[in-house]
């Protein structure tokens, strides 16, 4: 009798101890991470690298590498089977986010320039002030002024390591640079670095004699950080835009066609090949094709589509020129059409603020802010030019971006008991295959998804809304061809634009832009399809093989429950939940777990907003 006792509580003691060990691995892991990335850590609200600016030294790559091999033989010391049910999980995909990491490390040399039309120091500032407004505060930021040369100087010298190898972009990726670079060097006062001296000194409570020196050397250290964007910008139109690569493909470096299959399978989570994500392209581009046909059919439209698209997207009765008034539109749209049916697909959905504004930067058509413990989820809304909005597209970018979209996913993720960096990834795309995972077939395919799923809801009111998601998903359905065409199958940027043309509503302007986008991040633009075909796929088989118990909303929280995942992990995931179901079905039982599979529930400016944007 006291050996049985004995027996299980040392059980439960070690397993326990297990979970403990393994969340502080976890946890130091996060903090490993925040070192390496001082600002984001800033944007985060974790205020203990204020003063730090992150190095883009060469030696980084290989410290990076170190650190993760670290937590790989850490982690090796954990018994896995020991771990209560839901840390197995975590377990299991952390070491995926581990081992995809340090497989993508001998691509490192192939993500040697920082700068690009896209990310970058110039368009996302190392120069990060906290919220808050202490003195502290102040002489923190001022401090990570005056570190500004030496990054440019490790930016350069990077640069010039990619120039030596022979392994730059393309021309289209930077040409815009310089001129990027150059809206930013107007006078020190006028500079949005000096936003915070003007505003946030004002409000906080440091005595005015002591605000007179901060402004002072505010003022300096932003004449150093303009002075160092203006040799950046120098060093771009002198040195590195005269050692482009002369094609866009990343073929045409060498290993160019391994390279490409990596960053595919990276930002897929899947072990796909290039032809394969092709051929599912053109699959796809003709499914929609005859979805929109059929639209035109009902409509008696005798034209080409072609033309029907081009007709409406110029129709006043879907134009608003106000763009207050769209806000206003697109409010309504999420607070009274969206949410009100949500309950009848979701359980435990977590109330977390998000709130609709106009976007403070150009760029695409809307984009979401995470919500951080601090913040609101931000649905922006890109109002540069209102009349390029036709309101039969607004459903369609509700839908990805607020409700069940971006922000309820990541509502869920964010009150779920998740580790920090499941929660809160952090985005860079030119270091692609060799950076953290985060997850974006799962976030895009999930935003795509709830896309679909809008119609499954009955939320596309008419035949217009109807075009304007069709019109959406073509244009990810397009991009899983070009992107392939373009770097892989020989395609030239003008063949790519004659495909977007022949499938899109999309004027020139916007589809070159696109373009270049592919040829600047490879593979990238295709997480969105990859991610909510195998989405749906699991749906499909998960209805299939449940029949009458499959529930929708269960399978919904499968899904946003255990959070962002690789969707090679998130098939095992629901491959178990679907097991388990069928055992509780056969038994009887109905009490089963909602979020199932092998992890019990889980608990229910420019400046920086890299970090948490996810776009269209
Ligand atoms: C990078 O760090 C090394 C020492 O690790 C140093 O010698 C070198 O000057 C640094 N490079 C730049 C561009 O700062
Ligand atoms: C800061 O305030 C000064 C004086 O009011 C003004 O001239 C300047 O434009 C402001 N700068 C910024 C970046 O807002
Ligand atoms: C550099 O790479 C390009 C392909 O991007 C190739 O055509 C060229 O021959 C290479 N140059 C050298 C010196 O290897
Ligand atoms: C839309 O209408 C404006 C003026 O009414 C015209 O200038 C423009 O070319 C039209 N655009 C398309 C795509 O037809
Ligand atoms: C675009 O459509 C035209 C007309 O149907 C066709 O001849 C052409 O091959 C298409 N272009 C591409 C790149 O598919």
């Amino acid at each position: 009798m006291w050996m049985c006792v004995f027996t299980l509580c040392t059980a439960i003691i070690t397993a326990e101890g297990d979970d403990v060990t393994f969340d502080l691995i976890l946890r130091n892991f996060w903090n490993t991470r925040m070192r390496y990335s001082p600002e984001f850590s800033t944007y985060q609200g974790e205020y203990k690298y204020n003063d730090v600016t992150q190095s883009m030294n060469l030696s980084v790559i290989e410290k990076k590498r170190d650190e993760v091999d670290l937590f790989m033989s850490m982690i090796a010391l954990v018994d896995k089977d020991a771990l209560s049910k839901a840390k197995q999980l975590e377990y299991v995909i952390f070491k995926d986010t581990l081992t995809t990491y340090l497989e993508g490390y001998k691509w490192a040399t192939y993500s040697l320039s920082p700068l690009n039309f896209l990310e970058g120091i110039h368009l996302f500032s190392p120069v990060e002030k906290a919220e808050s407004n202490t003195r502290g505060d102040f002489e923190n930021y001022i401090v990570r002024m005056f570190n500004m040369p030496k990054l440019v100087d490790e930016v350069i010298s990077r640069m010039n390591e990619a120039i030596r190898l022979n392994l730059t972009y393309h021309k289209v990726s930077v040409a815009t640079v310089p001129a990027q670079i150059g809206e930013m060097l107007v006078d020190v006062t006028e500079s949005n670095f000096y936003i915070p001296f003007n505003e946030s000194l004002k409000k906080s409570v440091i005595p005015e004699k002591d605000r007179q020196s901060l402004r002072e050397r505010g003022r300096e250290g932003i004449a150093v950080v303009l002075a160092s964007y203006r040799r950046l910008k120098e060093y771009m139109e002198n040195t590195y835009l005269q050692h482009t690569r002369p094609q866009p493909a990343v073929k045409s470096l060498r290993n160019g066609a391994s390279y490409y299959r990596a960053c595919l399978k990276w930002h897929s989570s899947l072990d796909v090949s290039p032809e394969y994500v092709h051929e599912l392209g053109l699959q796809e581009v003709r499914r929609i094709y005859g979805n929109m046909q059929k639209i035109l059919n009902r409509l008696s439209f005798k034209g080409s589509l072609k033309a029907f698209l081009d007709s409406i997207g110029n129709d006043s009765r879907f134009i608003i020129d106000d763009a207050e008034e769209i806000v206003e539109v697109y409010k309504e749209l999420v607070n009274n059409r969206i949410k009100p049916l949500l309950p009848k697909y979701f359980n435990n959905i977590p109330n977390v603020e998000m709130t609709v504004e106009k976007s403070p930067f150009d760029g695409t058509g809307g984009s979401y802010a995470l919500a951080s413990d601090v913040n609101p989820g931000r649905f922006l809304i890109n109002l540069f030019r209102p009349r390029e909005n036709p309101t039969f597209d607004y459903m369609s970018l509700s839908l990805h971006e607020s409700y069940p979209g971006h922000h309820m996913q990541h509502s869920y993720s964010m009150t779920a008991d998740l580790p920090k960096y499941r929660r809160f990834p952090e985005y860079s795309f030119y270091e692609v295959p060799f950076f953290l995972q985060y997850f974006s077939a799962y976030v895009e395919g999930w935003g795509l998804y709830s896309e679909y799923l809008g119609e499954e809801m009955g939320l596309y009111e008419d035949d217009y809304e109807l075009m304007g998601r069709y019109s959406a998903e073509m244009l990810r359905a397009c991009r899983l061809v070009v992107d392939t065409g373009i770097h892989y199958l020989d395609w030239t940027k003008e063949r790519a634009m004659e495909y977007m043309h022949n499938y899109t509503a999309f004027g020139p302007g916007f589809i070159e832009i696109e373009i270049n986008r592919y040829i600047t991040w490879p593979g990238q633009a295709c997480a969105y399809k990859m991610g909510e075909i195998k989405i749906r796929q699991l749906r499909k088989k998960s209805e299939k093989e449940l029949g009458s118990h499959f529930d929708i909303k269960k399978f919904h929280s499968v899904i946003l429950e255990n959070g962002p995942m690789s969707l090679k992990i998130l098939e095992t995931v629901v491959d178990n939940w679907i097991r388990e179901t069928q055992i509780s079905a056969n038994s009887g039982t109905t009490s089963q777990r909602n979020s199932g599979a092998q992890l019990p529930i889980i608990l229910a400016l420019f400046s920086l907003l890299t970090y948490c944007i996810c776009t269209v």
